[in-house]
């Protein structure tokens, strides 16, 4: 993916690019962070609590669309609890060996984030139940009739897992985590207070119609936020006086292709072969995915959460089905008999908006 030619700047998905960005970027306290006012509350309470007996919290579940601060959430909840934060992922966790070393080298109270957990091999998962729940592992040693199993203690620890798809985890998993904090896309005020604070972190000068106008474009995402927040300052300073005003902004977005609802060229082509090749579908994930080339799990992790929560695609048991906004959106008219999961669906109703829910 890195050697593609050009890179959306609109996908919430982590970039090479966004690298140094995001680490300055990062809010490093939960009052630093905007925005998931019930996921912070609910936080604080969680963090307080074991911190007033002493102990370690419950294992934290953080789940929802790239971009939206799990792992910046991660660090915090370490940072709070003023502890270490021990970094892996699911895909690195190929054995149950792997996991062991992990674990074993563990502090009290640290937290284990593991990114990504829904990843994670059978074997390891099954370590990590025991390890969660018991505070120790059994290590298998050696192969066949002769293997024994070695118990080993791990110092309490609190296990912070995020998740794009917390419906793939399985659910002797999920279960075991005391807490889920579900984080939603964000609203327009909320990325514009985001895009406030980046710009003075990063020294940008940002008119406030123009931090209005990036953050109605973010798709809900703060990564997105601050990504075109970059791509902005680079067009206000080679093709302006450095100032992010909104005909600045407006100019820059349109060279990037991003649209006044900051749908990116996969959206609309994910949204163009659902209208176009499918007649607006029901159509499976799998076959839209081979219809725009891309990975079924980029289609439906990165780019339908925003366009259902956009009202453009809704999912039925029989499939993907296109919208009336998706239609308008195209620039093309519903049918008059437009049926969406069987429900009909009338061509002059007004499109809903991007965050009226
Ligand atoms: N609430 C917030 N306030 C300010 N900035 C934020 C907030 N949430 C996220 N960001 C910014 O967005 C960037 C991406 O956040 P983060 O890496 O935590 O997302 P993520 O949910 O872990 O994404 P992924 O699923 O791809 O791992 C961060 O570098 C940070 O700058
Ligand atoms: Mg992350």
């Amino acid at each position: 993916m890195t050697d593609e030619p050009e890179e959306s700047p609109v996908t919430a998905e982590f970039v090479a690019d966004d690298a140094d960005i995001d680490a300055s970027l990062r809010p490093k306290s939960l009052d630093d962070f905007i925005g998931q006012p019930r996921v912070r509350e609910q936080l604080q309470l969680v963090l307080t609590g074991a911190k007033m007996r002493g102990g370690t919290p419950d294992h934290i579940l953080l789940s929802g669309p790239p971009g939206l601060g799990k792992t910046s959430m991660a660090m915090i909840i370490a940072g709070e609890l003023g502890t270490a934060l021990r970094l892996t992922s699911g895909p690195a966790l190929e054995r149950a060996g792997d996991l062991a070393a992990m674990l074993s080298n563990l502090v009290e109270g640290d937290v284990l984030f593991i990114d990504e957990i829904h990843r994670i091999a059978r074997p390891a998962e099954e370590m990590l139940y025991l390890a969660m729940e018991d505070f120790r592992v059994d290590v298998v040693v050696g192969k066949g009739p002769g293997a024994t199993s070695i118990p080993l203690e791990v110092a309490p620890f609190t296990l912070v897992g995020a998740t794009t798809r917390s419906g793939a985890l399985t659910g002797p998993l999920r279960d075991r985590f005391g807490f889920t904090a579900h984080m939603d896309f964000y609203d327009p005020p909320e990325l514009e207070r985001i895009l406030t604070r980046s710009a003075g972190i990063l020294g940008v000068r940002i008119t406030t119609d123009a931090a209005v106008e990036i953050a109605g474009r973010s798709r809900g995402t703060p990564r997105i936020a601050n990504r075109l927040l970059r791509r902005v300052r680079d067009y206000a300073d080679v093709r302006a006086d450095g100032i992010v005003t909104l005909e600045v902004a407006q100019a820059a977005l349109a060279v990037y292709d991003v649209d006044e609802l900051g749908l990116d060229r996969l959206d609309r082509a994910v949204l163009g072969a659902l209208v176009r090749s499918f007649g607006g579908g029901p159509v499976g994930v799998s076959t839209l995915a081979v219809a725009v080339g891309e990975e079924p799990a980029t289609v439906e992790e990165v780019c339908e959460p925003f366009l259902v929560r956009a009202g453009m695609v809704a999912r039925t048991p029989r499939g993907r089905v296109a919208t009336a906004a998706a239609w308008k959106q195209l620039g093309l008219v519903p049918p008059s008999d437009l049926t969406v999961g069987g429900i009909p669906v009338r061509s002059n109703e007004p499109a809903r908006t991007l965050f009226d829910d």
